[in-house]
């Protein structure tokens, strides 16, 4: 459904990811996992076209999506819950659910609130209340929420766990993985804590410095001692 193929991306001097390949199933989740400044905020920003590639492919469906606009990726169903909570902080709960589904249905849009405030109790509570006043795991939740909102093909979680409470957590993972059965949502999960997200995914990709040092089965990595001795601090 995804492949990334010797993809290079650079910040000016400084090259965060060098010829980075791998591929990614429907209906799977991939973890991606590395050490702070391996490239993996720069990996699903790239993919989600808001960093330029210096050179090499993302395909999605076969369809090369490494140049387009930020919007045209997200409407062709790639969703992206950024690092840090990405909410409009001026706007409220429900404005930030409804810029999710923006360009859906009418009664598509109400069916996802819907969904959004019964998975998210603390959301629907404060449903007219600017996002600024929501604590830290709670825009964390609304990140998460208007991500799902847009019905993605596939979803990029950049560290949801932030500031979230294990119970919360929990839910929103078994949440993600009904989906992926479901619906045959694609999901890639970046994650600090390894052992967890190799116990939620199917695949997992390590990076260290830009450059992939392994991808394989989760359960596979996970039972490398070596490896994760060396990589995965644990
Ligand atoms: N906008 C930027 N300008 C310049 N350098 C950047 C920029 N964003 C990231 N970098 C550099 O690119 C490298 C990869 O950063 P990135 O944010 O992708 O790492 P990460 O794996 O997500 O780390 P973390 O686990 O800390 O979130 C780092 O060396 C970082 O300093
Ligand atoms: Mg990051």
């Amino acid at each position: 459904m995804l492949e990334i193929v010797d993809l290079t991306v650079a910040y000016g001097p400084v090259v965060a990811l060098e010829r980075v390949s791998f591929t990614v199933a429907e209906g799977s989740i991939t973890s991606v996992l590395g050490a702070n400044g391996a490239g993996k905020t720069t990996l699903v920003r790239t993919i989600s076209g808001l960093v330029r590639p210096r050179s090499g492919s993302i395909r999605f469906n076969q369809k090369e999506i490494s140049r387009l606009a930020p919007e045209v990726i997200a409407r062709l169903g790639i969703g992206h819950v950024p690092e840090g909570r990405g909410v409009l902080a001026e706007m409220t709960v429900e404005e930030n659910l409804r810029l999710g589904g923006l360009w859906r249905d009418q009664n598509d849009r109400r069916a996802s609130l819907a969904e959004a405030y019964e998975l998210f109790r603390p959301l629907a509570e404060r449903r007219h209340l600017p996002a600024f006043t929501l604590s830290g795991g709670e825009r964390q939740m609304l990140s998460i929420a208007r991500a799902l909102s847009a019905r993605p093909r596939v979803l990029l979680l950049d560290e949801p766990s932030l500031g979230l409470a294990s119970l919360v957590l929990t839910r929103i993972m078994a949440r993600i993985k009904e989906l992926v059965r479901e619906r045959k949502l694609t999901v890639v999960l970046i994650e600090q804590n390894a052992r967890s997200a190799l116990s939620v995914a199917d695949d997992a990709v390590v990076l260290s410095l830009g450059r992939v040092v392994a991808h394989d089965q989760a359960r596979r990595l996970a039972s490398e001692e070596g490896l994760r001795h060396a990589y995965l601090g644990f």
